[in-house]
């Protein structure tokens, strides 16, 4: 089983998903945990690349290089986990790009569409937790151990329209994608409710 989980800065994605990795083997499961960018060796680079303030690129190389992460993602972790019989949970995937390339900065949907399905050689989650919480709420928590990186310093309209955009893609998806509202709630419930649908899922 693949699992995702996507959201906004600072929707405690990782917090989250660290949980139910701990939840899911008290239950004697094997799970990989893994993110995007970064979760290779070559993708530290590019991740660094992607997230220094003093990385000016263009729109499309920005794309690319997420794309050439997940290539490496896909192939060397991903795959191999799930072909182990492991449960593979990863914080970020497709619909970050979906979501922030798209939606955030507008670049054409056929070409970023086709970026990702060649870049994940067609994989696609079993499910994705999509934490939603609204920019001003998150961007307060992203940033609040440290400075901020190229996209937390992106403005709050181009945060707005990744938002939308997430909210797009859980439209559309519906089966695959759902929606857990993380702006002013416990983490012990949200982290109840994720396992609740995991546990209806397995
Ligand atoms: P991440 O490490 O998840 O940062 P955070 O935990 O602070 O949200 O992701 C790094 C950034 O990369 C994040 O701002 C979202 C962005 N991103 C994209 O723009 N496109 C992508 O395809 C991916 C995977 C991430």
């Amino acid at each position: 089983m693949f699992i995702t989980f996507e959201g906004p800065e600072g929707c405690g994605k990782s917090t989250h998903s660290k949980r139910l990795k701990s939840y899911l083997e008290g239950k004697n499961l094997r799970v990989l945990l893994t993110f995007e960018p970064g979760g290779t060796q070559v993708g530290k680079e590019i991740r660094t690349l992607l997230l220094k303030p003093e990385s000016v690129l263009d729109e499309t190389t920005e794309v690319y290089l997420f794309a050439a992460d997940r290539s490496e993602h896909v192939s060397k972790i991903i795959l191999p986990a799930l072909g182990e019989g492991k449960i593979v949970i990863s914080d970020r995937f497709i619909d970050s790009t979906l979501a922030y390339q798209i939606g955030g900065r507008r670049l054409p949907e056929d070409l970023v569409r086709y970026l990702n399905m060649v870049s994940s050689k067609g994989l696609v989650p079993d499910l994705t937790f999509l934490l939603d919480v609204t920019p001003e709420t998150g961007l307060k928590r992203a940033t609040q151990h440290g400075s901020a990186d190229r996209f937390e310093r992106e403005a709050l309209d181009f945060h707005r329209r990744v938002r939308d955009s997430y909210q797009r893609i859980a439209k559309d998806n519906p089966d695959r994608v759902r929606i857990i509202n993380t702006e002013d709630r416990p983490i012990e419930d949200i982290q109840n409710q994720l396992r609740q649908v995991i546990d209806e899922k397995l």
